[in-house]
């Protein structure tokens, strides 16, 4: 199976963003990566609901919201709204991440978890069956461009060997300072979403960097 890349517009000229969002239209991208930072779960902000909704407006691809919030609950149905196709809560965020996840799916969406590098996989063992995808983050959260944690191969093959093990079927995704380096050994370790930010959007043709790391073998 072909990798599936989820660029994420973070990393994106905000001032164009409709040229942007018709640029990955055009392109191989499969998803449209969309970060939410709070200033609390997080030590940065980004943008929110009225952005998530311009992005929406112009996206031919799903959306792939990251909550990076606390209380994520009190966000979902908002997001939900705003456009989102699939929505990732961090399980650091969530004390009743079993509720959170049953109330997305009630909205008939996507229910994702994201953990940060520090975080064992083994925080998902009770709901391999609940989620649609794990978003193992490969970069402490708050931040584009930062530099890949090297463990996150170990975590990405420990969460494909439980998958398989529990005959679950959930997306392993795999999110900060992915390259063209990286992408070949996460799909090795069992990755199947890649999200790249700088390296898809600082490119002089992001259309052609996403069509290489879908080509990756
Ligand atoms: C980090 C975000 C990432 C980030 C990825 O907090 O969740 O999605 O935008 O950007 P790069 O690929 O530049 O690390
Ligand atoms: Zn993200």
């Amino acid at each position: 199976m072909a990798l599936q890349i989820a660029p994420s517009i973070l990393a994106a000229d905000f001032a164009n963003i409709q040229k942007e969002v018709e640029m990955l239209n055009q392109s191989q991208a499969d998803y449209i990566h969309v970060d939410i930072m709070d200033g609390v779960f997080v030590p940065n902000l980004s943008f929110g609901i009225p952005v998530t909704q311009a992005i929406h407006k112009h996206a031919k691809k799903p959306l792939d919201v990251h909550l990076m919030i606390v209380e994520p609950e009190k966000y979902v149905e908002a997001f939900f709204k705003a456009g989102a196709a699939i929505i990732s809560v961090h399980a650091e965020a969530s004390p009743h991440l079993h509720r959170t996840l049953q109330q997305i799916h009630s909205l008939g969406i996507k229910a994702g978890v994201a953990i940060n590098p520090h975080t064992p996989v083994s925080i998902l063992e009770n709901v391999l069956h609940d989620i649609d995808l794990v978003c193992l983050m490969s970069v402490n959260p708050g931040f584009g461009g930062q530099k890949f944690i090297e463990q996150t191969y170990h975590k990405t093959k420990q969460l494909h060997a439980m998958r398989t093990h529990a005959k679950a079927s959930f997306l392993i995704e795999i999110d900060g300072g992915v390259n063209i380096e990286n992408a070949p050994k996460l799909k090795a370790a069992g990755a199947d979403v890649l999200v790249a930010g700088n390296f898809v959007f600082s490119a002089t043709n992001p259309q052609e960097v996403i069509r290489q790391l879908k080509a990756i073998p």
